[in-house]
């Protein structure tokens, strides 16, 4: 249920009018409502949990430490992918023994981090990585409980930028390689082998390549402990996506999703872990923006917003769309190219967008931009880090502050010959 909605021509979450917030906060900020987080997990867990299940709630998509709590108080995992994020994974309560850790590329020093908090499980993606894990662990008198990501090449059907699952992307191990590379970790003084991890891309609204990639893993596991490597998890990744133009029904939904993953893996004595991000928490964030200026140019209307592509990255990246929503509804419809300050003609928002009248001082919504929105943002054109607040019951709380420019701008330091 879309947690944003009009009452009285004010949009409001959760009976919380955003026009009220943003008498408070000064715009831009990112508003999130707790509900719909709390109701996309619910319905993730009541779909799987006919299965011996954890959901590893994939940080990247937004790793404010009040989102990652909402998700661990009902009993989520965490999908980290640096030393970063699994720090504020444990900072934010999530118990080391649910987090994975996946990642093209863990450095020596974010492994040895990992292993000295006793983590559940490492999903590792290449020999070398394999090798320099064993090590640091055989070091450190540890055991490194290890899943490998396994490459299934399958075509997932969706954004280039962000398909993992095919042989040419750089993740995981080829699935021709899989039996080889477990046998031989199999033999290593410092591993566990325990799991196999696939994930093959994000924000997929078809569930077909899913059921082709969890049918080869369920053939590679099946062939596993066959050979004698029993595997005790299956980590299915994320990248169920979000219906983000909102039209029609939800066919690809969560629940759709979790009827796959039962169809496909009762049955087979294994706990399975998902990771998801985006379904998760990206219905439950708007980015709140106020007009700066309305520009007549040649041929179109301009409307020139204070938040930028420092601060939401997605329609500049991967031409992703996104509604746009006045904040006081007007009836009459105009339309816009929508974009921020910033010296890019990518800085648009959207173009060609025909949505209420809008004039200077008045404030719109990005809606959906929960996931992959302040987790992906900057400070190009030294802009300043935008706010976070947290909305639950018409109770609202800032979970992140804006930065200031004093600590943005002292960060550098002038060499001592200048
Ligand atoms: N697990 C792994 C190993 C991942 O790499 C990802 C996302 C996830 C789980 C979570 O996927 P989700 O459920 O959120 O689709 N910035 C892009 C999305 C990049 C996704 C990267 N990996 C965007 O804004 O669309």
């Amino acid at each position: 249920m879309n947690p944003y909605n009009y009452k009285n021509n004010q949009l409001s979450v959760e009976g919380l009018s955003i026009k009220q917030i943003a008498e408070v906060i000064e715009t831009p900020f990112y508003c999130y409502s707790q509900s719909a987080i709390q109701n996309a997990y619910q319905e993730y867990d009541v779909n799987i949990k006919q299965l011996d299940s954890l959901i590893c709630y994939a940080v990247k998509a937004n790793s404010n430490q009040a989102i990652i709590k909402t998700l661990a108080d009902l009993g989520a995992g965490a999908d980290v992918v640096s030393e970063g994020e699994l720090r504020r994974a444990l900072m934010a309560g999530v118990p080391a023994n649910k987090i994975v850790y996946s990642g093209v590329a863990k450095t020596a020093h974010e492994i040895k981090f990992a292993l000295e908090q006793d983590i559940f499980q490492f999903n590792v993606e290449s020999e070398n990585e394999l090798m320099l894990l064993n090590e640091i662990a055989c070091h450190l008198d540890k055991k490194a409980a290890i899943a490998f990501r396994i490459n299934p090449d399958v075509d997932a059907k969706t954004h280039a930028k962000i398909s993992t699952g095919k042989s040419e992307n750089k993740f995981g191990i080829p699935i021709s390689k899989a039996r080889d590379i477990y046998q031989k970790a199999a033999k290593l003084e410092g591993i566990v082998v325990q799991g196999v991890d696939v994930h093959i891309g994000s924000q997929l609204t078809d569930l077909v390549p899913f059921k082709l990639a969890f049918s080869r893993i369920k053939k590679l596991v099946t062939d596993l402990n066959q050979s004698g490597i029993p595997i005790s998890a299956i980590d299915l990744g994320g990248g169920l996506g979000v219906n983000y133009e909102q039209k029609g029904e939800i066919s690809h939904g969560i629940e759709a999703y979790c009827q796959i993953v039962k169809e496909i893996f009762t049955g087979m004595d294994c706990q399975i872990i998902l990771e998801p991000g985006r379904s998760l928490v990206a219905d439950s964030g708007l980015l709140v923006s106020k007009v700066i200026y309305t520009k007549q140019g040649e041929d179109r209307l301009f409307l020139i917003i204070d938040s930028a592509m420092n601060d939401f990255i997605r329609p500049s990246m991967y031409d992703a769309f996104h509604h746009i929503l006045p904040i006081s509804k007007k009836d009459t419809q105009v339309t816009y190219d929508i974009v921020g300050p910033v010296c890019e003609t990518g800085d648009t928002f959207a173009k060609n967008r025909t949505m209420g009248k809008m004039s200077e001082g008045d404030l719109l919504g990005i809606a959906s931009a929960g996931a992959y929105g302040s987790t992906m943002s900057s400070t190009y054109n030294t802009r300043l880090l935008i706010p976070e607040v947290l909305v639950k019951d018409q109770d609202m709380c800032i979970i992140k502050k804006r930065t200031d420019y004093e600590v943005l701008i002292n960060q550098d330091q002038l060499a001592p010959w200048q």
